[in-house]
């Protein structure tokens, strides 16, 4: 089994998306997807209604996730990490012990050449074109991380 979290800032945006995207294109029996965010503000909170919207227009169920807050034990249980953007990467090495949990931690978007800036823009203060783009964008990077991980 491969786990694989997704991490941004609030778990109720960015991430969310990310993990139900991967998790549509992966195979339960060997991957388990999970996703988290550095700050505490929405604890078990579901995701923003405009992320459970554009997802259930691409078939994508994420209503029922609920939100949770990054802990050091996540650099236990996950053998990939993926920041949203560089600030959610900082703070998630900030709480790393050693090199190995480190080495665990990248920024999501380095995995796409295709887009040169490689934070995803938090849509939270945007609007439905910018959950949309968010989307895409996620949802184009899923595809080149499935790629690597079915290898
Ligand atoms: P996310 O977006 O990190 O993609 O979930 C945000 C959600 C909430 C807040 C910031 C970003 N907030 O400040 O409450």
């Amino acid at each position: 089994m491969t786990r694989i979290l997704m991490v941004c800032l609030g778990n109720i945006c960015r991430s969310p998306l990310a993990h139900g995207i991967l998790q549509s294109k992966l195979s339960e029996n060997h991957f388990y997807v999970d996703s988290a965010g550095t700050a505490a503000y929405h604890l078990g909170n579901a995701p923003d209604r405009r992320s459970i919207l554009v997802a259930k227009s691409n078939n994508i169920d994420i209503s029922t996730q609920s939100a949770r807050q990054f802990k050091v034990s996540d650099f236990d249980t996950f053998d990939y990490i993926y920041a949203m953007d560089q600030s959610n990467y900082n703070n998630i090495v900030s709480l790393a012990r050693n090199s190995a949990d480190i080495g665990k931690v990248k920024l999501f978007l380095e995995a796409n050449d295709s887009i040169s800036n490689k934070n995803v823009p938090d849509p939270y203060y945007g609007n439905i074109e910018d959950f949309e783009t968010v989307y895409a964008m996620i949802n184009d990077t899923c595809d080149i991380l499935v790629n690597s991980l079915n290898d």
